[in-house]
Order: C-alpha cells, then structure tokens, then sequence
C-alpha cells in the first residue's frame, strides 16, 4: 500500500542521510548499470540539477507501466473481485510514489528555472523523452513476464538516486545557509533550507526502494500485498 510522504525535521533527515553514507549501494543489474553510465556519459560523472531533473522524468515511468499492466489486470479479473481488489491496491500504492516523483520533478524545473538554464532541444527535451520512452518498455517488458524483474530494476534506480541525492548534499554544505522558496512548499512539505529539501528527496527515493525491495519479495498478483 502507498506510503503517505509527510515532511521530516531537519534532525531525522539528517540522520537518514548519515544512514545512507553508512551504507553500500546495492549490487546494480546490468540494465540499472547501463542506465547509469549512459546518463554519467551523457551529463557528466558529476550531480548536477540538469541530470537529477532527467533521473526524475525518467523515475516516474516505471510506475506508469505498472499501472498500466494492473489495470489490465483488473479486467480480467474483475470475475473474482477481491483479487481485482488487491490489484488495485497494488495500484494506489504506486500512484503515490509516481505523484512523488512528479513533486520532486517539479521542484527541480523549479529551481533549474531559477537558475537561468536555458533549456537545449537534445540534451534537455529528446535524450529525456527518449530516455523514459525506453525504459518505459523495458519496466514493462520486465513486470509482463516477472514482475519480480522489474521491481528490482526500480530498487536499483531508487537506490542509485538515494544516494546520489544524499552525496549531493554531503559535498555542498552551503545548501544548508540557503532558505528553500518554492511554490510547491504546499504540495510537498516545507524545509527550512535547500539542503533539508535534497534530504527529504534523497529519503523519500529510499522508500521508493523498500517498497520495490518488498514487492521482490511478494511480486505476483495474488501473493501478499505489502503494508
Ligand atoms: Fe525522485
Ligand atoms: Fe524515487
């Protein structure tokens, strides 16, 4: 079921920021290490607002596959509806994380827009278009035959993003002198500064990947339905 995304005081998410420096990265698939080089390649080894906004384009597709599969599912299931009703719980569960990627990803047009980036037509619109287009189908292609896969691959990207969010912010102290303004504060929870903002995103991509590690666990329809 969906986690709800509360916003977090500065001492929690800073201890789970130290949590995950603590920790290894998980051991990536090929696909998920082939995902990340190609973006290193393209926008550089380095973080930077450009490659994050394109991380969250491309982290809100493989939800959109999953829903679109279950509500395939629920069609031809609805001749046994409480089956069809834990497929839609399945469901809701990931439309919260797909609107929580959708806030993060408004936030970072937000601030690259702020920025004065001036937005080029492939490195800013097509790689990214095309970037969510194939991963789209691959998170597809994955979950038809086992939904397992596909839930593994996204535990690498969110796993991959947590602590590339975390790590940002651990080589920028500045961030935690600037206030965070924004106009989506409302949406998705206020924090006092920019650095608390990348924490609160680098902890939110965390539960994104214990949600996919648990689903791994339980990743046919069916089978248990995590809390
Ligand atoms: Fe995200
Ligand atoms: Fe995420």
């Amino acid at each position: 079921m969906g986690k709800v995304y509360l916003p977090q005081s500065s001492e929690v998410l800073k201890a789970a920021q130290a949590e995950t420096l603590d920790r290894p990265r998980r051991s990536y698939s090929i696909a998920a290490r082939g995902l990340f080089a190609s973006m290193d390649l393209i926008y550089g080894r380095q973080g930077s607002l450009r490659k994050y906004r394109v991380l969250e384009i491309v982290a809100r597709v493989p939800y959109q596959a999953w829903e679109n599969v279950a509500y395939v599912a629920i069609t031809h299931t609805s001749s046994t509806p409480e089956f069809a009703r834990e497929i839609h719980d399945r469901v809701v569960g990931t439309r919260a994380q797909q609107d929580n990627e959708q806030w993060h990803l408004l936030i970072l047009e937000e601030m690259l827009h702020a920025s004065g980036h001036r937005r080029t037509l492939v490195l800013d619109r097509l790689v990214p278009q095309i970037a969510a287009f194939v991963y789209y189908q691959i998170s597809w292609l994955l979950y038809t035959m086992s939904p397992g896969w596909s839930y593994r691959l996204n535990a690498d990207f969110e796993d991959h993003a947590e602590h590339e969010y975390m790590e940002w912010v651990r080589d920028r102290p500045e961030l935690d002198s600037q206030p965070w303004v924004s106009v989506f504060v409302d949406d998705y929870g206020r924090h006092e500064t920019v650095g608390d903002l990348f924490r609160s995103i680098g902890n939110d991509e965390r539960i994104h990947k214990e949600e996919s590690e648990e689903m791994m666990a339980a990743a046919r329809f069916g089978d248990r339905s995590p809390k």
